[in-house]
């Protein structure tokens, strides 16, 4: 959940923790379980929140430690957990440890917490390695002595050095401040980038894209195996305040190659990690079929939970992305177009076929505020309103991920539609209206009552059997069976397919009889078949 933008409570057109405090019946009655928190803690908001300056206040526009305490027991009452993000690569700048550092001299050990070198060339001008940021533009900004110091995102996000035992048992502390204030668990950023090898200087530097480059092997600085050892102790803190019933776990944010994500599941290590290969997919059944198979197999294998992902805070909506031709850069699309290319009914009608798709899965499926309203990307914002540091860090070559960041309409009218009492951080466009929360309630056909339902059904059928069979189909569908006996039909193609015989709809994602239209989703269940017993 983006904080920022789900729900203002004090009309400053920032959301904050009042605002979702009194969301909490809408959220309870989507069907949800839990709630992931994007950063709440005071920070200079130059990256989301994702720039710390005090990993134990709460960001004043967003609240106070006793409203987040009071947000907790209410989540709880409402039988929702609370996840929180846990930002340990980065702090900002504003931290008081990097301002220290910054005032300390060279080899002070206040700059040992950070990595801060001496650069290369003559008179270390050049910066002491030739990384990009992700968010485009050099790793390393200098600082007025002449050293340099690391910032794998923005430069107003120095990283910490993990080597230093001040800063493990630094992150120790704030994972046992929160743990007593009653979280369950936590998001923790950047997982696979804690660890850096400065002996690897010079890198081909051509894609650093968040999604990209973080699957390399070999990586000076992504999924290093000293990442493991990190993790491993924080498990047993979490093991520590874990009571039968009230489980505290840890999901981790790394992108890393398929093939390595299974080293962050080990039982001593995250209880779940990110997948997000359905959410890079084309639309298309093979692509999607075998990220199922091979998502559920590795789960299976490390005794973990497969975790789905369509959309999230960092990138263009589903709806959105679903409606461009296959193969579009949809990062650069944003700003590049043409935009034209974009077919907005068949993204929604896709993203309907896919919230089922996504929701019928074993494991824990994410679903991003406002999806279940089927959003669109805003990618429309004029370049004067962008927030994020993308637009600039990157000059001004990536639009950056404000679109998809922009706050929920809770009502077809009024200021902000029901954000909040006084205008919005980022503008909402007038389609907004149409797709509020209170627009689709009751209304059958909309997205919000498809969610709500799905995730009825979902809690009723489809979670205390989390096995799943994988159906042979044709080559434009995805199908699959539960434990339950519940089967799910995705229809990637354009044209109808026929369903099984006998079959009963308990759900779809567009009107449908005895056959599954093109871009549509189907839930079904079969008689029970029985084999005659031989006599
Ligand atoms: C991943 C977060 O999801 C993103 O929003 C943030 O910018 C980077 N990590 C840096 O913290």
């Amino acid at each position: 959940m983006y904080v920022r933008s789900f729900a203002d409570g004090n009309g400053d057109g920032t959301g904050d923790i009042n605002g979702l405090r009194s969301r909490l019946r809408y959220l309870k009655e989507l069907g949800i379980d839990a709630i992931w928190i994007n950063p709440w803690y005071k920070s200079p908001l130059h990256d989301g929140g994702y720039d710390v300056s005090d990993y134990r206040v709460i960001e004043p526009r967003y609240g106070t430690v006793a409203d987040a305490e009071a947000l907790i027991a209410d989540a709880h009452d409402h039988g929702i957990r609370l996840i929180i993000d846990l930002v340990p690569n980065h702090t900002s700048s504003e931290h008081a440890w990097f301002v220290e550092a910054t005032q300390a001299q060279p080899g002070d050990p206040a700059r040992q917490r950070y990595h801060i070198r001496k650069g290369r060339g003559v008179n270390g001008s050049e910066p002491p390695t030739n990384w990009t940021s992700v968010f485009g533009g050099p790793a390393w900004t200098r600082l007025d002595d002449g050293e340099w110091y690391l910032h794998l995102f923005d430069h107003t996000q120095p990283d910490l050095n993990w080597e230093n035992p001040e800063v493990r048992s630094e992150f120790e502390s704030v994972l046992r401040f929160w743990l007593d204030r009653g979280v369950d668990g936590f998001r923790v950023d950047v997982a696979h980038g804690l660890v850096k090898d400065m002996s690897f200087p010079d890198m081909d530097n051509s894609d650093q894209e968040i999604l990209a480059g973080a699957t390399q092997v070999d990586h000076p600085f992504w999924d290093l195996d000293g990442v493991h050892e990190i993790i491993r102790g924080w498990r047993t803190i979490l093991e520590e305040y874990s009571l039968p019933g009230a489980e505290r776990m840890m999901v981790a944010e790394a992108w890393v190659a398929a093939e390595r994500l299974g080293n962050y599941l080990r039982p001593d290590e995250y209880h779940q990690s990110f997948n997000f290969d359905l959410l890079s997919s084309e639309w298309d059944a093979p692509s999607m079929r075998s990220i199922i198979a091979g998502a559920c197999a590795q789960a299976t294998s490390v005794g973990s939970t497969p975790t789905w992902v369509l959309s999230n805070h960092d990138v263009v909506r589903h709806a959105t992305r679903y409606g461009l031709p296959s193969g579009t850069n949809w990062r650069r699309w944003l700003l590049e177009g043409p935009h034209d290319l974009l077919d907005a009914e068949l993204g929604h009608r896709r993203a309907r076929a896919a919230a089922l798709t996504l929701l019928g899965l074993p494991g824990s499926s994410y679903i991003y505020q406002g999806d279940e309203l089927g959003l669109p990307e805003v990618w429309d914002l004029p370049v004067e309103v962008l927030d994020d540091p993308v637009w600039e860090q990157s000059g001004h070559t990536r639009k950056g991920r404000d679109g998809c960041r922009v706050p929920l309409p809770w009502t077809p009218d009024g200021t902000s539609f029901g954000f909040g009492s006084n205008g919005s951080w980022l503008p909402q466009p007038p389609s907004f209206s149409a797709l509020s929360a209170q627009n689709q309630t009751g209304n059958d056909a909309s997205m919000l009552e498809l969610y709500r339902r799905a995730l009825s059904i979902r809690n009723e059928h489809l979670t205390m059997d989390e096995s799943i069979r994988i159906i042979d189909s044709e080559p434009t569908v995805v199908a699959f069976e539960r434990g339950s006996g519940v089967q799910c039909w995705l229809n990637l193609g354009d044209d109808p397919i026929r369903l099984p015989t006998n079959a009963s709809v308990l759900l779809a994602s567009e009107p449908i009889d005895k056959e599954l239209p093109g871009n549509t989703s189907a839930w079904l269940t079969l008689p029970k078949t029985h084999t005659s017993s031989p006599r």
